[in-house]
């Protein structure tokens, strides 16, 4: 439940805003607009599953051989460096957003995601950069897993067609067609499954269903319960 800070204790848990949810229901791009409007840092959790399979990838690429030692070997070569607004992934100290989002890594990441000590890993990260700076973190469990004490938790949902049509409107640039959506949602909801284990809405969470809502509404929902919470 999000109510207003009233106590010491209260005022003691640490300035984080978690959003969890599905893929491709808009986190990453709702979470840095929340850290925007918030004067707080964005932290991408699924970026370092990305980046820790990427670096396994570059190492090894038949993934069939994979091991959890060689990911988290791998993930040496992977860095979390902070700007204003956000932290950014890099591997052997190069940007890499492409390799990052390709589909070698996307079809890639589940796998990486259930090894526990990689998501030990990714968790120690992600709660280090959030040490001394207020942050909103995205991914499947942080308001469970990561940060269940954070003042914010939010559980964005959309239906699968909607998460499609939008994930293809950005990266095509132009209207997809029915076929595209169709198959792009079938996509989406094999990836529901495969990460489905990992995907935890905490008890006290918000659901926020973006269907209807532009981001801009979506953005403002949330960053008024942030600061609802945090008054
Ligand atoms: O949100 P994304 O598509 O960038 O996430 C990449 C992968 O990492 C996806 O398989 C889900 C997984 N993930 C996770 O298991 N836990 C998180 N906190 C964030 C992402």
């Amino acid at each position: 439940m999000i109510s207003p800070v009233s106590d010491t204790a209260e005022r003691r848990r640490p300035l984080v805003v978690a959003i969890d949810g599905p893929a491709a229901s808009g986190k990453s791009s709702t979470a840095k607009w929340v850290a925007r409007e918030l004067g707080f840092r964005h932290v991408d959790s699924g970026a370092l599953y990305r980046a820790a399979t990427a670096a396994t990838l570059r190492v090894q690429p038949d993934s069939a051989v994979w091991t959890e030692e060689m990911v988290l070997a791998a993930a040496a070569a992977v860095s979390l460096v902070p700007s204003d607004t956000t932290f950014h992934a890099r591997l052997a100290g190069q940007e890499a957003e492409e390799e990052l989002r390709g589909g070698a890594v996307t079809s890639r990441v589940s796998l990486v995601a259930k090894m526990p000590r990689v998501r030990a890993w990714v968790n120690d990260r992600v709660r280090a950069a959030a040490a001394g700076h207020a942050v909103v973190v995205d991914g499947r469990d942080m308001g469970t897993a990561v940060f269940p004490q954070a003042r914010v938790k939010i559980f964005l949902v959309a239906d699968p067609w909607e998460r499609a049509r939008r994930r293809l409107l950005q990266r095509l640039e132009r209207l997809p067609t029915e076929e595209e959506i169709a198959e792009e949602t079938d996509a989406l909801v094999q990836r529901d499954a495969k990460d489905e284990s990992q995907t935890q809405r905490a008890a006290d969470a918000v659901l926020v269903d973006t269907t209807f809502l532009t981001q801009e509404d979506q953005v403002a929902r949330i960053v008024a319960l942030a600061k609802t919470a945090m008054r």
